[in-house]
């Protein structure tokens, strides 16, 4: 059989796994740094490589020991080379290449984002093209329409703040630990959405803003005595979820797909999902999640993201770069 280690030091967790061709992971450790970040609301990047630094090599260990497979069945090793933190993207990708000097394999450089991309199809799920794709993560929101697996238009992005910096700044004014995403999404089940937060941007194209909506929060918080935690998670959530789905909607109005594609950490959200599930049924086109451990940042999506570098022969040396649009490899 023939495999690829994936190995992804992007942000905030050191992941390794191992997968084949159809997306069967046969390993994955993730070691998150979430109590480290906790104090300070958001990735703290001097801390951040210096738990990668503690962390990648257990976690590599871990992850072949746990496949029980022989190194002669490792084709490549795929490694994330950004978009990142640089001091991040480092600690990985020079692990990845003293690895592959050791073991005689091949090196490649993946985009993170194309990682997120292929997380949909984990696990034997399939996209099929033409889709539309929205990633929403905590570092990224946009929507790009992509013809076939390898061609991407750039449709929209946000001007300022991605939906998980979004939310994750919004649980850090409320008290919440870091990533405040799934628990604000859990404390708005239970609230009342009865606060009339703004939707910046909703009728402009398909761009997206979220700055506004932050303040809003902020701003809201500041003038009230006694405020209602999940009735600001849940009116907050609406205006995010109203915002999403409004946008994908125009972008499936403009351009005919046969599937909608969510990634990135906030398509764990459940009422992500919920209202996509609304859209897709409506317009009688597949919804392609990934499984929902793979939603947030793994080397799952790393790995199989390799073979599309394999099949293309880009073996791109990998460098780490802050800055990479999912269009480029
Ligand atoms: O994709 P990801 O793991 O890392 C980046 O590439 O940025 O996304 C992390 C983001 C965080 O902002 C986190 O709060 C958010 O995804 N997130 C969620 C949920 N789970 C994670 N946001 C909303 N609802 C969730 N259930
Ligand atoms: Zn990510």
């Amino acid at each position: 059989m023939s495999y690829i280690l994936g190995i992804e030091t992007s942000c905030d967790d050191t992941a390794a796994a191992i997968v084949n061709r159809e997306g069967d992971v046969l390993s994955s450790v993730i070691i998150n740094q979430n109590k480290i970040h906790s104090d300070f609301g958001g990735v703290y990047p001097e801390f951040a490589s210096r738990a990668h630094i503690q962390n990648i090599i257990p976690t590599i260990n871990q992850t072949l020991k746990d496949a029980s497979i022989e190194l002669s069945e490792i084709s490549a090793i795929g490694v994330t080379r950004g978009p990142g933190l640089i001091g991040s993207l480092l600690i990985g990708v020079n692990t990845a290449l003293a690895l592959g000097m050791g073991w005689q394999k091949p090196v490649i450089g993946i985009n993170h984002l194309r990682g997120h991309l292929r997380s949909a199809e984990l696990e034997r799920n399939e996209i099929v093209y033409p889709t539309m794709m929205l990633l929403v993560s905590g570092g990224h929101t946009f929507l790009a329409y992509m013809p076939s697996k390898f061609e991407i238009q750039l449709l929209g992005e946000t001007r300022d703040d991605s939906v998980g910096e979004a939310y994750d700044k919004v649980g850090r004014m409320l008290g919440l630990d870091f990533p405040a995403g799934p628990i604000v999404d859990r404390l708005a089940k239970s609230g009342t959405a009865n606060i009339a937060f703004p939707r910046p941007l909703i009728n402009q194209a398909l761009e997206f803003s979220f700055s506004g909506l932050k303040s809003a929060v902020a701003r809201y918080l500041a003038s009230i005595e006694t405020p209602v935690t999940e009735d600001i998670c849940a009116s907050f959530v609406d205006a995010v979820m109203e915002i999403l789905i409004v946008k994908c909607k125009r972008a499936l109005k403009k351009y005919s797909c046969k599937s909608l594609v969510i990634v990135g950490g906030v398509a764990a959200s459940p009422q992500l999902r919920e209202g996509a599930k609304e859209i897709c049924d409506e317009r009688g086109i597949k919804l392609c999640l990934p499984p929902l451990k793979w939603s947030t940042d793994n080397a799952a999506m790393i790995g199989l993201a390799t073979w599309d570098y394999l099949d293309k022969e880009m073996y791109i040396t990998p460098s780490p770069i802050s800055r990479l649009p999912l269009t480029e490899f």
